[in-house]
């Protein structure tokens, strides 16, 4: 798969280790930023890669900010995204299996290396199960048809 990657100041670390472990499940990697410690504001990096899972570029995107909540109340206001902010295991699965989750939205600041990388793969190797779900996917993006322009 190929997935987008992007992260503010206070994930940058995370995402820069993130992406080595991404690669190695045999995914390919697009690093949208950012790269260092400067201050810079969580809404411009989901912007970038909400575009990208948009425009078809990337299958699924993943955003680190300090606590994840951020990054997942801006990258939902793009249209055709699902951003689901989790901070364990089996929230990252129920986040695909039942939700058809397309960003996943973590916190550097609330969880550590390891439980992220479980956390990423967990997303990244679980799928949506249709079925009933569908229909309750299918509500949300009405309800954001609906919204659109309000
Ligand atoms: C930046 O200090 C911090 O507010 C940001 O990374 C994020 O946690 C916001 O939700």
């Amino acid at each position: 798969m190929k997935i987008a990657i992007a992260a503010d100041h206070g994930g940058f670390e995370l995402k820069d280790s993130m992406v080595e472990y991404i690669k190695s499940l045999g995914n390919e990697v697009v690093d949208l930023g950012t790269n260092s410690a400067d201050s810079v504001d969580y809404p411009d990096y989901a912007k970038k890669v909400c575009e990208e899972i948009q425009q078809e570029n990337s299958d699924l995107g993943i955003l680190i900010c300090g606590t994840g909540i951020g990054m997942s109340l801006a990258a939902n206001k793009f249209e055709g995204i699902r951003a689901a902010c989790v901070s364990d295991v089996y929230s990252a699965k129920m986040s695909r299996n039942h939700n058809n989750a397309n960003v996943l939205c973590i916190g550097a600041r609330v969880i550590g290396d390891e439980v992220a990388k479980l956390i990423i793969k967990t997303f990244l190797e679980n799928e949506f199960e249709a079925g009933r779900h569908q229909r309750r996917v299918d509500k949300i993006m009405a309800i954001e048809k609906e919204n659109k322009g309000l």
